[in-house]
């Protein structure tokens, strides 16, 4: 027996994230909470389980590991990040933002549900995110949890995702006449949107694990260049996807007037940098040698995952 496949290991985070999930969406009320309603109760759980990569709480364990992190922890703060994530994901399909009915092969949760539930469900995600994030069991030192909690916060919010999907919107000439966004500004928009979530679990885990400030920094590159990756190649797949495979509504993007590298730079101009992106989180890798990987292999899962 060799040590177990990129696949395998994915596949335990999911089911440990799952497991977790569940348990963390439970019915019963928390002390500090009055009750928890139970059709708010259902939207979250439509919304946070059964689907996903869960690559997020994946690439924040597997950093966790390589600096010698309790796995326990990690999980915890992964799922803290997957919750805010499916916050996320509630709050984009929305009629006001992209009008999605189908994510993760299912009816989105305001098809599910309605609209205000689904607002209140993503609400209660978020903040149940930040929650777990700071219980006792994510790390022992205070500190640490202080720190996760900040950076999650700064990753997530005005001048993170949420200010990214401002810039989303607005890059669709919403609110003024529309203007063609420069590479640079895309690439601006996609790190906000969707690459602070991913560098952040890249630096959890490095946080978690008390890494030092060189290797922090390793860690915010590699997070980085997979971040960028990551928008890259859910634009790509918008255009060569289909509904079946993804789990969601396939070209899409450009009658929208959505700003992407795939639209600025073409198919081919974008698979090129989506390579060269590959390369770059390789190299940020490079202080860890082989005990990194699994991350790499996760920099190519990013590049050539099919949904
Ligand atoms: C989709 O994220 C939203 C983007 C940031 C592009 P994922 O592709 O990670 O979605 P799930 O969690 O696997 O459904
Ligand atoms: C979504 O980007 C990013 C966030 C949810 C923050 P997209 O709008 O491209 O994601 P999909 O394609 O709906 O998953
Ligand atoms: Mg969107
Ligand atoms: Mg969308
Ligand atoms: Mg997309």
């Amino acid at each position: 027996m060799g040590s177990p496949s990129f696949t395998d290991r994915l596949n335990a985070v999911a089911a440990d994230t799952e497991a977790l999930l569940a348990r963390l969406l439970d019915g019963t009320p928390l002390p500090g909470e009055t009750a928890r309603p139970e059709r708010l109760v259902a939207a979250m759980r439509h919304a946070a389980l059964g689907g996903g990569k869960r690559l997020r709480p994946f690439l924040l364990v597997e950093s966790a590991t390589l600096f010698g992190a309790p796995r326990d922890g990690a999980l915890l703060a992964g799922c803290a990040l997957e919750l805010l994530h499916c916050y996320s994901l509630v709050h984009d399909d929305l009629p006001a933002m992209d009008n999605d009915d189908l994510r993760r092969g299912r009816p989105t949760v305001h098809k599910a549900f309605d609209d205000a539930t689904a607002i209140l469900a993503g609400d209660a995600l978020l903040t149940l995110a930040f929650d777990i994030l700071a219980r006792d069991e994510v790390h022992a030192d205070a500190k640490v949890r202080i720190a996760l909690v900040r950076e999650l916060a700064r990753a997530s919010g005005l001048g993170g995702m949420a200010g990214g999907q401002m810039l989303d919107l607005s890059a669709e000439g919403r609110f003024a006449e529309k203007r063609a966004l420069s590479e640079k500004e895309i690439v601006t928009l996609q790190a906000m949107k969707t690459g602070a979530l991913l560098r952040f679990a890249c630096r959890a885990g490095a946080l978690l694990g008390q890494a030092d400030a060189g290797h922090l920094a390793a860690m915010e590159r590699y997070g980085a260049a997979i971040g960028e990756a990551f928008q890259i190649a859910d634009d790509l797949l918008d255009v060569e996807g289909d509904a079946a495979t993804l789990g969601k509504a396939a070209h899409k993007d450009a009658d929208a007037g959505k700003a992407t590298l795939v639209a600025a730079l073409g198919v081919a101009g974008a698979r090129a940098k989506l390579e060269a992106l590959i390369d770059a989180a390789d190299g940020a890798l490079a202080p860890f040698g082989a005990k990194a990987d699994t991350l790499r292999d996760a920099a190519r899962f990013v590049a050539e995952r099919r949904n």
